[in-house]
């Protein structure tokens, strides 16, 4: 089954998503680099960008931030109010038309969400003016290696849409394919430093998960400064 619209398509997943929610690679991947990029958030204002199931918005909770946290999927929004038992403000809202005040965070994520916008630039320069001066945008994007089984004929030479066989969900799920140098010249563009980028795999110290998974990193995950 494909979907058009991401709200649809969480909105028909919210549930089974919720409860595959223990066996997820990216417990042990990607959310733990997000927080060792991200480092001490106490008492920092953080806004957590198509916040899905509120997993990275429980942690950063955890770590004493103030989290603010949207998604344009009304089932998800409730799903992280109740992950996150009432602590941090969610709100169902898009990239595209969400809007929050100049110099409003000290840090804004968005985990495996950007993807479902053709709006990169306008994505980057809103989030530019809601970060104070020298705030961090963590964000992270799929693996290009992850799409190569996943999509057929995956062509990384340009943007593009793509359909990703998502088989544990029977879903084909839609995402916008950017190449990392468009990533590098919206960071560059937009008036951002990059300052770290990972890529995220599962530690040889966690035994039992699939060979694969080792050997084969899942994300990419960018930490860029707002410089200006
Ligand atoms: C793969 S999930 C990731 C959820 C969460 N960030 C995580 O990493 O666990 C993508 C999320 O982005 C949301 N999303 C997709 N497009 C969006 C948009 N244009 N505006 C806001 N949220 C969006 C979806 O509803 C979904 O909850």
């Amino acid at each position: 089954m494909s979907y058009r619209s991401a709200r649809s398509l969480y909105n028909n997943i919210a549930n089974k998503y919720h409860d595959n929610r223990s066996k997820a690679t990216n417990d042990v991947t990607e959310l733990p680099t997000v927080l060792y990029l991200l480092g001490d958030l106490k008492n920092k204002q953080l806004l957590d960008m198509g916040c899905g199931l509120g997993k990275h918005a429980k942690e950063f909770v955890k770590r004493g931030a103030i989290v603010t946290g949207y998604d344009t999927s009304e089932k998800m929004v409730k799903l992280s109010q109740e992950y996150c038992s009432g602590k941090g403000t969610f709100l169902r809202a898009t990239h595209e038309s969400v809007s929050f005040g100049f110099n409003s965070f000290d840090v804004v994520n968005a985990s495996y969400t950007i993807g479902y916008s053709n709006k990169l630039d306008l994505i980057f320069s809103k989030v530019h003016s809601w970060l104070k001066p020298g705030g961090i945008f963590t964000f992270s994007i799929p693996h290009p290696l992850w799409l190569l089984t996943r999509v057929e004929k995956m062509d990384y030479s340009k943007p593009h849409k793509v359909q990703i066989k998502v088989d544990s969900y029977g879903i084909d799920l839609f995402n916008y394919y950017y190449p990392l140098d468009t990533y590098i010249q919206v960071i560059n563009k937009n008036n951002f430093l990059l300052r770290n980028l990972i890529e995220s795999k599962i530690s040889r110290r966690l035994k039992g998960w699939p060979e694969e998974k080792y050997r084969i990193p899942n994300a990419f995950v960018f930490k860029v400064e707002k410089s200006s």
